[in-house]
């Protein structure tokens, strides 16, 4: 018995790719949207925007992008500052995982290549914090190579275009997405631009939900829309359910100062810092737990006294609830000779409360401060 064809094999013919690269580059060149690191080819300038974009919307990015640059105009000046001082310019993005990176992958590319960026996709890709993605943008955009960069709206789109119905993430379906994507980019002219276009008919027109099909300028050879299966097209991730997690943080105070801890290497937010926070466990003694985490982590014998304030925040699919509680030194010598002593696992600082914002905090730590210093301005 001869087998079942399928209905539609996701491929695209060669005629098919000139029109879509032409129809696309035209559209793009029309209107694509004014952004900062559109206005420039230096390579240093795309990479720091490519990392903020990854996990930050255009529009939050903006404004970050031009303080960072301001701040590290060069490589040079990236690789040279302290770390401290690079997340501290990188608050407000989050996943500061992404800046250590950044700070560490500068200081390789000033010491491999005298602080001028590399222009191959495979050195590129060779340096902390740079992945597929990453290093076929800044190669493409950059220095017109002609390099794929599949990010989450590419994937989208070419799925559509090519009325690819399964999972763009799976194996099967990345090397899918990225054979097309590859050809695709063999063929143009403007490789950069041609990278920028897809992600802006992702980002403005082939958007998850109601695409806007109307307006598509590649909607007469797009088998999604052709077949009318845009909408189902890629196929709903399947998330995770949210756990509810709580926490608490002591918000230790002695002579109108804070004590801080600075979150360890290697965790997530390492080294940005924190009032002290234990992850409690039902039917756990609040205080007491909260007591143990200060002794262990800055050393120190606290009482713990009322709640304070409370917060929410969200990491990924951990919705936590932190509940602050007000805290003093059991000693008042031991808080006075207290700072980076051999016994805390963590190093500490004591902050002025209306100072504490410069330290580089967490996002719960902002919270909690803001919060706090909020409460305290009414009070008065
Ligand atoms: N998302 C990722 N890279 C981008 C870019 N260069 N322009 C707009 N959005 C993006």
């Amino acid at each position: 018995m001869p087998r079942a064809t399928p209905a539609h094999e996701p491929t695209a013919s060669p005629a098919e790719r000139r029109s879509r690269r032409s129809a696309l580059l035209a559209w793009y060149d029309a209107n694509k949207r004014d952004l900062p690191w559109r206005r420039t080819r230096d390579p240093y300038a795309v990479w720091i925007s490519e990392i903020m974009l990854q996990q930050t919307r255009v529009d939050s990015a903006k404004e970050h992008y031009r303080r960072f640059l301001e701040r590290f105009p060069t490589v040079r000046a990236l690789a040279t500052a302290d770390l401290a001082d690079v997340l501290r310019v990188w608050a407000g993005l989050g996943y500061y995982r992404r800046a250590r990176m950044l700070h560490a992958a500068a200081q390789a590319v000033l010491e491999r290549y005298g602080g001028k960026l590399p222009a191959t996709v495979d050195e590129l890709r060779a340096l902390p914090g740079i992945g597929d993605y990453t290093s076929g943008a800044i190669a493409s955009i950059a220095f017109g190579v002609p390099a794929p960069a599949i990010d989450g709206n590419v994937d989208r789109v070419l799925s559509r275009w090519l009325a690819f119905q399964g999972d763009p993430r799976s194996t099967a379906g990345r090397a899918r997405i990225r054979a097309e994507a590859a050809a695709l980019v063999e063929g143009v002219d403007r490789p950069g631009d041609w990278t920028q276009a897809l992600m802006e008919l992702g980002a403005v027109v082939c958007t998850p939900a109601r695409p806007s099909c109307l307006i598509c300028p590649v909607a007469s050879s797009c088998h999604a829309r052709l077949r009318g299966l845009e909408s189902e097209i890629p196929p709903p991730k399947a998330r995770r359910a949210a756990v509810a997690v709580e926490h608490a943080a002591a918000v230790i105070e002695d002579r109108g100062r804070w004590l801080l801890v600075k979150r360890p290497e290697e965790s997530v937010n390492a080294g940005l810092y924190e009032f002290p926070t234990a992850e409690l466990t039902e039917g756990g003694d609040v205080r007491r737990a909260l007591a143990s985490v200060v002794r262990e982590s800055a050393g120190l014998e606290i009482s713990v006294g009322e709640t304070a304030v409370e917060v929410r925040h969200t990491i990924t699919y951990r919705r936590i609830r932190v509940s602050a509680f007000h805290a003093k030194p059991r000693d008042r010598r031991t808080a006075d000779g207290h700072s980076g002593r051999a016994s805390a696992a963590l190093e500490t600082i004591w902050v002025v409360p209306s100072d504490a914002s410069k330290a580089g905090l967490t996002a719960a730590a902002r919270k909690i401060a803001g919060a706090l210093l909020r409460e305290s301005a009414s009070d008065t």
